[in-house]
């Protein structure tokens, strides 16, 4: 299976500043065949950007989307719209369950909108601090994958990447700790279990399955080899060109 890198550049970047970023990242990076680089713009530079992306080095992804296709939802940007666009679209991120009140019902018509239009979506889950701490952090992860997962039938499992965040490990929110490659092992051990309940052990295995929170270019290593880890969502170290750029090079020496 490739890697994943996907960068997720949150509320940075004004679009001329995206667009430079991309220019010098496409400068700096060959067309890797088994890594897939991912960046995540914020939605402004989406359409510009996907005039500019070069496809065979990377790929564009949403933050976010409605799940409705068309209507009366003053505000919002629909997969439909974002289709042709991105490839790819960030849904649930932990910043959208916990600032913007997502839910899971809410996730998973976000899951059936990307996958309608054709957008891959990556389901990010993960527990807080606290549910960590009072030993809840597998029935978090098994209500958010079920919740998420609801509408997504054996064939367009397939079509889904999933992202392990545990919040608290994410910078700018959490308890400014890392996780270890152990706490990653068994939460992405625990998602690999619920997906082959669902879809079964074979189909289960396909699905990439990804980590983020406070990964950099020192520790990228140690979670791209975790087992059944498929690569990283990166987030602040994203931000930075050289640092992304490592990051991806990291993912090359450890896939080769
Ligand atoms: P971080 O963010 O790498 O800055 O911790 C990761 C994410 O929120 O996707």
């Amino acid at each position: 299976m490739k890697s994943y890198i996907v960068g997720n550049w949150k509320l940075n970047f004004t679009v001329g500043e995206a667009s430079i970023y991309l220019h010098k990242l496409q400068k700096k990076i060959p067309n890797y065949r088994d890594i897939q680089v991912v960046v995540a713009p914020p939605l402004v530079a989406l359409q510009p950007l996907s005039l500019q992306v070069d496809r065979h080095k990377l790929k564009l992804a949403g933050q976010n989307g409605f799940y409705r296709d068309f209507g009366a939802f003053t505000g919002e940007t629909s997969f439909a719209q974002l289709r042709g666009l991105v490839d790819y679209c960030i849904i649930g991120h932990s910043e959208r369950r916990y600032i913007l009140r997502e839910d899971d019902k809410m996730v998973q018509k976000k899951v059936a909108g990307c996958i309608r239009n054709k957008i891959t979506p990556i389901l990010c889950v993960g527990e807080i601090e606290s549910e960590r701490a009072f030993g809840e952090t597998a029935d978090v992860i098994r209500d958010q994958l079920l919740g998420g997962l609801r509408d997504v039938s054996e064939e367009d499992i397939t079509k889904v990447i999933v992202a392990y965040e545990p919040v608290w490990a994410i910078s700018g929110h959490g308890s400014a700790k890392l996780a270890t490659p152990d706490e990653v092992a068994e939460v992405v051990a625990l998602i690999r279990g619920i997906l082959a309940e669902l879809y079964g052990g074979e189909v289960a295995e396909g699905v990439p399955v990804l980590f983020g929170g406070s990964v950099n270019p020192s520790n990228a290593g140690a979670y791209l080899t975790v087992p059944q880890v498929n690569g990283l969502l990166v987030g602040g170290a994203s931000l930075i060109l050289g640092e992304f750029v490592d990051i991806i090079e990291v993912a090359k020496r450890v896939k080769s």
